[in-house]
């Protein structure tokens, strides 16, 4: 069975982002999904002298192996300063001090939703542009705003759910 591993760029345990993740994934039958949290894979913030001395942290390497071993990625971010979190930055540029691209030419679902109107759409415009560079085979986005009317008690509002459906379909084709 294939494998996809489903991560939020957020750090918060609380993360909203993380719930449209688990949500995405109880969608997905016949893909074996494994969900993470980033912050329980901590990163000093990136500098040269910290990888001198102390070489690449043990928690970048574990989740290394994790990037290596799937087939496909879903990742959806909150959208910080019409930017990307720090977090998730500083955690994918020590990924990138490792062998190969990121993302390893595979496809990955690019998500965000936020509690306002524009569900991230910056943070998606921005990384839609990048993620290539990353070695991403970009699916999406999708992108679902007014978070707390949008998906409640685990239901999302129709037409969402239809857009994002077909997000899975392309992911699921492209694995
Ligand atoms: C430092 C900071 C900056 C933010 N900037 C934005 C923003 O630019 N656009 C936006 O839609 N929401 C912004 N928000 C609100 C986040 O969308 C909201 O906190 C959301 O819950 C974060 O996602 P998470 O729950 O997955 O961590 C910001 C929040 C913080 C803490």
């Amino acid at each position: 069975m294939k494998q996809l591993l489903a991560f939020s760029g957020s750090f918060s345990d609380s993360s909203i982002n993380h719930d449209l993740i688990e949500f995405t994934a109880s969608l997905l039958n016949g893909v074996e999904v494994e969900v993470i949290r980033l912050q329980n894979f901590p990163a000093p913030i990136y500098s040269k002298e910290i990888e001198k001395e102390h070489g690449i942290p043990e928690s970048i390497t574990a989740l290394r192996q994790k990037f290596d071993q799937v087939d496909g990625f879903m990742l959806s971010t909150p959208e910080y300063n019409s930017s990307v979190p720090a977090g998730l930055k500083n955690t994918l540029d020590w990924i990138s001090r490792t062998e190969g691209k990121i993302f390893q030419e595979k496809p990955v679902l690019l998500m965000s939703t936020s509690p306002g109107g524009r569900g991230g759409q910056s943070v998606l415009d921005h990384l839609s542009g990048v993620l290539p560079y990353w070695g991403a085979k970009l699916i999406g986005p999708f992108s679902l705003p007014s978070h707390q009317a949008n998906l409640v008690d685990g239901e999302m509002t129709h037409d969402f759910q239809v857009v994002l459906e077909s997000h899975l379909t392309g992911l699921k084709k492209s694995l």
